[in-house]
């Protein structure tokens, strides 16, 4: 029996904008559990400069770290009662990804999909850092003995690779029980949304076509236009969830109303059985902008105060400084270091 508080820990990373799939696959989820167990949200800008470094990409890093923590916030994380933190400000971090560098086995970081999709044809031209990203990924929750991690379906494999550095570390160090091993929290109908222009294919910032996803910051008319534009099947909606197999992007269109409107994908269904999906594209695009524009002004009201966000981005990273300090000190005691 594990004998770790519970505690959730997640992070997104400031490249782009925010999509509907970082916000129904992961932060809707967040706000929910705030509820639940104490919670601590992290935008992870060192995992940000795993592919885009240097002095043109300066400005747009600070920019999109403020972006993203005011999408937590006016996604409906509480500041006063979570901290909400840029792991930068936290060096602990680091410190511990370093060590789990030396814990992890290359043949594990070998078969992370997500390397393999990012550095593409060309791996010995991907940094050093993207390869062991899923390490300080690691790092971010255990540092805290995180027990809980909300994502979505593509973190998975990282996820299992922090639970196998967690084990391992525990045994090098015969610590039996030191770190935690951190569950995944995969919940709702849209642990994983598709793009809008091929229901193959996974909703991500960076796609090409803006008309793939829909921002964060979108505002009604592009909401509206791009759900009208989306890619559908000939056929009506089926009145049962079975008849959604093989039709990936009437599913994906379902999911998204299912997760928005918090019911589930039966429900959905048979509320729109047997429509065309004209009408049932009109319906979907007045419940997204019902739900995303209203977070859309909030984004832009605190991002209108940027000094307010960093006394955010700061305090939160004091609070978890003094929950990842102790843990480090225990850690370097367990490695042999003199601290
Ligand atoms: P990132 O920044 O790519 O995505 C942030 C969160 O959004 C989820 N997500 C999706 N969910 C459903 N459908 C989609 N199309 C979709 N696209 C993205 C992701 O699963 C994620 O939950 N490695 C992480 C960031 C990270 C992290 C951590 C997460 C760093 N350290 C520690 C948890 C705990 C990442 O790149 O997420």
């Amino acid at each position: 029996m594990s004998t770790h508080k519970q505690l959730v820990l997640s992070g997104m990373q400031p490249t782009n904008t925010l999509h509907l799939g970082n916000y129904l696959g992961a932060l809707k989820n967040w706000v929910r559990m705030q509820n639940e167990m104490p919670c601590l949200f992290c935008v992870v800008d060192m995992h940000a400069i795993t592919q885009d470094v240097g002095y043109g990409r300066r400005k747009e890093l600070t920019d999109a770290t403020r972006e993203v923590a005011a999408a937590y916030i006016a996604a409906g994380v509480d500041p006063e009662r979570t901290p909400i933190f840029n792991q930068a400000q936290v060096p602990e971090h680091a410190e511990l990804a370093w060590i789990f560098n030396c814990v992890a086995r290359l043949g594990w970081l070998d078969r992370m999909t997500q390397f393999k999709e990012k550095s593409g044809k060309h791996k010995e031209r991907a940094s050093v850092g993207l390869y062991t990203y899923p390490v300080l990924m690691a790092a971010d929750i255990l540092v805290y003995k995180a027990t809980h991690v909300p994502v979505g379906e593509d973190q998975k494999q990282h996820l299992e690779l922090s639970r196998d550095i967690a084990q391992k570390f525990n045994n090098d160090f015969q610590a039996p029980d030191f770190f935690p091993l951190p569950e995944p929290v995969i919940t709702g109908p849209a642990t994983r949304v598709m793009s809008l222009r091929d229901g193959t294919k996974k909703m991500s910032k960076s796609d090409e076509s803006d008309y793939s996803r829909i921002n964060l910051t979108d505002d009604a008319d592009a909401i509206a236009q791009k759900i009208r534009k989306a890619k559908t099947d000939p056929d009506p909606l089926p009145d049962a969830k079975k008849g959604l197999e093989g039709r990936p992007e009437a599913e994906n269109l379902i999911n998204i109303y299912a997760a928005l409107s918090d019911q589930s994908v039966d429900a959905t269904v048979a509320q729109f059985a047997g429509q065309q999906f004209s009408g049932f594209k009109n319906a979907l695009a007045d419940l997204a902008v019902a739900r995303l524009t209203p977070i859309a002004a909030e984004m832009r009201r605190l991002l209108a105060d940027p000094g307010e966000i960093d006394r955010v981005l700061k305090s939160g990273a004091d609070r978890a400084r003094a929950l990842a300090a102790p843990v480090m000190a225990e850690v370097k005691k367990l490695v042999g270091f003199i601290a």
